[in-house]
């Protein structure tokens, strides 16, 4: 990408839960920009939104919007980005695309900056954004992984309902004040309630019996670590959380992992803040994970039966580290 002291950037779904965390990110972190662009479906068109001071008019989406812009942040579902952004690549825009679209292609870098950034540098117009359990599972299991090379990972999820998008997350809210006025949750983005409840992954179920989340974890997990035959065994499950993504991980190591490895690793690791108190029972919870931008990794165990094998628990911010903060990354390390 061509140096410049500002660039003009275009966020398609910019209404959206990760839309939103888009701009806060790029205000917070100063990104230079000249020109901000923001695009959403024609729901949206006028709206108006408040950036650096600034009011920016909401724009309808369509295969001209990318004139002149360097950079397109892409969150607005599978289908929007398949068939724009090789529009916005046609008008010189570099792509990070949040959705699933295009992670499956060799071809094109899948990237986690603490993990590899060196990626980044061999695109060719796209970029994409990991999943955001993956993501998360990612940064926190890496560093030990380049102590002690991991060969398996069992994992099970507890899901935020921001990744099903903006309005699921309206849902939950509406159905956490019907429950107070002794009313029945009404479920119309999710299929079931979620208030009081948790339920397997909203995610199409695959031929196997894995849904479509838990088969990411699996092959973007391989991918982006590098490692083809990482063996990884997700459950993935929706619970009624706003925003952060916890994962109980039992993971299988090629050499015995102490307690006091892992601690010292996690402890300086990139992207990682290690809370572990057990004598007051103080470890990653989704309140703690909620609006920042590290991965919280606690519960250290070894396992009891055999040495190779040792527990973690994970939070992360899904809409944050899971989503925008990672692709505002990716766009910083792009212009550095
Ligand atoms: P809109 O708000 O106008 O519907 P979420 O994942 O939180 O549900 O957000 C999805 C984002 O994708 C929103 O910003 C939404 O805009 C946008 N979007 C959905 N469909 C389209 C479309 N056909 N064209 C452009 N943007 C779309």
């Amino acid at each position: 990408m061509q140096k410049k002291s500002k660039y003009n950037v275009a966020i398609v779904g910019a209404t959206g839960a990760v839309g939103v965390e888009f701009l806060k990110l790029l205000e917070d972190r100063d990104f230079p920009i000249d020109e901000l662009r923001l695009l959403a479906s024609p729901r949206s068109k006028g709206k108006k939104v408040i950036f650096c001071g600034r009011e920016i008019e909401i724009q309808v989406l369509t295969p001209a919007s990318f004139e002149n812009i360097d950079i397109a942040l892409f969150s607005a579902g599978g289908s929007i980005s398949k068939e724009y952004a090789p529009h916005a690549v046609k008008a010189g825009a570099v792509v990070i695309d949040n959705s699933s679209a295009f992670r499956k292609d060799e071809s094109i870098p899948l990237v986690v900056p603490e993990i590899n950034p060196q990626e980044i540098f061999k695109h060719q117009g796209i970029i994409a954004n990991p999943n955001c359990t993956t993501i998360i599972m990612g940064v926190a299991l890496w560093p030990l992984h380049q102590a002690n090379p991991i060969k398996r990972i069992d994992v099970a999820t507890y899901q935020a309902v921001s990744g099903a998008g903006a309005q699921a997350l309206e849902e939950l809210r509406l159905q956490q004040q019907a429950i107070l006025r002794n009313e029945e949750p009404v479920a119309r983005v999710l299929k079931y309630p979620i208030v009081n409840n948790l339920f397997s992954h909203n995610s199409d179920m695959t031929e196997n019996g894995y849904n479509q989340e838990e088969m990411k974890m699996v092959y973007e997990t391989q991918r982006i670590f590098g490692e083809e035959r990482l063996e990884i065994n997700p459950t993935c499950i929706r619970v009624p959380i706003e925003r952060a993504h916890s994962e109980a991980l039992h993971v299988t190591f090629s050499k015995p992992m102490t307690l006091t490895d892992a601690q010292q690793i996690l402890s300086k690791s990139q992207g990682v803040t290690l809370v572990d108190s057990r004598s007051d029972n103080y470890f990653p919870m989704p309140l703690l994970a909620s609006g920042q931008n590290n991965v919280f990794v606690g519960r250290l165990r070894e396992d009891l039966f055999d040495k190779t094998k040792f527990a973690l628990f994970v939070c992360g911010d899904q809409l944050l580290k899971g989503a925008a903060l990672n692709a505002v990354q990716i766009a910083e390390v792009l212009i550095a």
